[in-house]
């Protein structure tokens, strides 16, 4: 299914472990996780651009060691020519692609070209490897969405001209937890050979505050994402560009053959699967909430269980919710700050049933008593019997 074997950049969150149990053997509640997968495995991907959709478009391949192949057709009519987004998030073998219009039919800088992947809900990102089916560009950047009304927040900027081209210094260290830096290309490949190369990006390697990632809501937040943009901003030329004819134009645009995205579903230490309710109009998925919790990412406490503030779970307590006491007279509660300091439990019952009041609908509400027949809690002005001060009643 979605889970894959062969994982070529593990980091820290993948190495934390597979997916976790919410419940140990004797019955102990703990951090759970849902397991480690490959995000983007048969996501649909939305590009800007992409080759032979006003017709079939010429493109004229260089080969690994440099040398130019003959040209070729892209079709996006065509089962065999065609190269569509989803081709870089379906199984690998037999390898497909997906590719852009060439410099020829005008993708040049600044035309910029993005693909979007849509994750469905927030993931926890350990990791996002681009494999490119042509040399890596000059200048490409990643992008991601924190919740789903949210900006385009920058991740990490590939460039050769990092100044020049995004307007930022050439760095190989972030110095904040959610700095999104820009590394130049020649560090991270090499000349040869040009095609086919693996492009790694983890979200955590050498981030301040790694150490105490269960307390650092920066780096929790830094690692979130709910969907993924690739921005592919300069194509490497090497110069070509201005001196060749329209063979030279023709080889040069932006394919990519693989997206991987290495990250677990985040349910915020609350849930050890996620899935599609098959109820629901949207194909978004959802957290299978433990400890009390619910929400799409498990981000809050059950309506009856309110009676401490919701927390994420950490390796050292799970914190599950509690539940309130409302002597059976109500359904919800609200967390209360200042009742919890005062009494240790702030959980205050919503909605009292059968005429009861307080925090925990433990007394009458005002106006009303408890007659003494039945017990229950009773309207002073329709009930004569009521009139006496020492029934709870004003006279
Ligand atoms: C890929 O997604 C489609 C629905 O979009 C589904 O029918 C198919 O089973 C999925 N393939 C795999 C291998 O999970
Ligand atoms: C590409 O993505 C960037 C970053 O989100 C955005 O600023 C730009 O407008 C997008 N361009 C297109 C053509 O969608």
């Amino acid at each position: 299914m979605k889970s894959f074997s062969i994982l070529l950049y593990l980091g820290f969150l993948a190495a934390i472990s597979e997916g976790q149990v919410c419940n140990d053997d004797r019955g102990n509640l703990q951090m759970c996780s849902p397991p480690f997968v490959n995000a983007a495995f048969n996501r649909s991907v939305q590009a800007t651009n992409t080759c032979g959709q006003a017709g079939p478009t010429e493109f004229c391949p260089i080969s690994d060691w440099g040398r130019r192949l003959p040209c070729q057709v892209c079709d996006a009519q065509s089962p065999r020519t065609r190269h569509p987004p989803e081709m870089t998030t379906d199984a690998e073998f037999p390898r497909t692609w997906w590719q852009s219009d060439t410099m020829f039919d005008g993708i040049r800088y600044p035309v910029v070209v993005n693909l979007t992947l849509d994750l469905k809900k927030s993931y926890d990102i350990d990791y996002i490897t681009l494999r490119f089916q042509t040399s890596v560009p000059e200048s490409f950047a990643i992008f991601k969405r924190t919740t789903e009304s949210s900006d385009w927040t920058p991740y990490h900027f590939f460039s050769a001209s990092c100044r020049n081209t995004y307007g930022k210094p050439d760095r190989w260290y972030p110095t904040a937890a959610d700095e999104a830096i820009c590394s130049s290309k020649r560090g991270y490949t090499d000349l040869f050979p040009l095609t086919g190369v693996r492009v790694p990006f983890s979200t955590l390697d050498f981030r301040p505050g790694l150490s105490s990632f269960d307390n650092n809501p920066v780096l929790q937040e830094w690692v979130s994402a709910t969907a993924i943009r690739i921005s592919l901003t300069r194509m490497d030329t090497f110069g070509d560009e201005d001196f060749g004819g329209d063979t030279v134009l023709k080889s040069y645009y932006y394919a990519i053959s693989d997206i991987v995205v290495g990250a677990r579903c985040n349910c915020n230490g609350h849930a050890s699967e996620c899935y599609t309710p098959e109820s629901q109009e949207s194909d978004r998925e959802v957290c299978r909430c433990q400890h009390y919790t619910a929400g799409v990412d498990c981000e809050k406490c059950l309506p009856m269980y309110n009676d401490k503030p919701w927390a994420r779970a950490t390796s050292s307590s799970a914190y599950e919710c509690q539940r309130c006491e409302c002597n059976n007279k109500a359904d919800s509660c609200s967390f209360d700050q200042d009742l919890y300091q005062s009494t240790g439990r702030g959980g205050r019952c919503v909605d009292c049933r059968d005429n009861t009041d307080g925090p925990h609908c433990e007394r009458c509400k005002d106006n009303h008593y408890q007659r003494s027949s039945d017990g229950r809690c009773t309207s002073c002005d329709c009930d004569p019997v009521g009139m006496f001060v020492s029934d709870g009643c004003i006279i």
